[in-house]
């Protein structure tokens, strides 16, 4: 009776294992995040030079992917200050993801990078924190941690 128990107990954890997704500050100022689907949760600040955001991929019911937003100011989500943006969208054993700005660039003259910790997962960099033209959208494994690097 042992063995079967075992190999469940062992299985288990493979078959739950999600990923997640991070966004993690190496600038020299505070930022603040939240995480947007059909409710929003935040604002989480996070400290200069390594502060960090971290939720388990999910499925949201509604908008079925998830956005964590990123705003240099405290309220920024509210004021119309620049925003960049990490989307992620939950889908079976993969997760896409993407990055974009809306009202401004929040990292000029930053280097910004999404990547798997899957290495061989493409990944996002805007060397300068400004989004090059075209489509950014990646895909990958969701069993593997998705990082949004600020100021990388
Ligand atoms: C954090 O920023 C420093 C420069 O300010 C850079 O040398 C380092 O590689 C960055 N770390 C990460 C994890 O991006």
């Amino acid at each position: 009776m042992q063995l079967p128990i075992l190999a469940l107990a062992l299985a288990a954890p493979l078959v739950s294992a999600l990923g997640m997704a991070r966004v993690v500050n190496n600038c020299s100022d505070s930022v603040h995040v939240w995480s947007v689907g059909a409710e929003v949760t935040g604002p989480y600040q996070l400290g200069k030079n390594g502060g960090f955001y971290g939720e388990e991929f999910v499925k949201d019911a509604v908008t079925g992917g998830r956005a964590l937003k990123v705003t240099r100011h405290a309220d920024g989500l509210y004021t119309g200050a620049a925003q960049t943006i990490f989307a992620y969208n939950l889908d079976h054993a993969s997760v896409w993801y993407d990055l974009s700005d809306v009202f401004g660039d929040a990292f000029a003259g930053k280097k910004v990078v999404v990547a798997s910790a899957e290495a061989t997962c493409p990944s996002i960099v805007w060397p300068t924190g400004v989004p090059p033209a075209g489509s950014q959208v990646k895909v990958c494994t969701a069993s593997k941690n998705v990082v949004l690097t600020l100021c990388a």
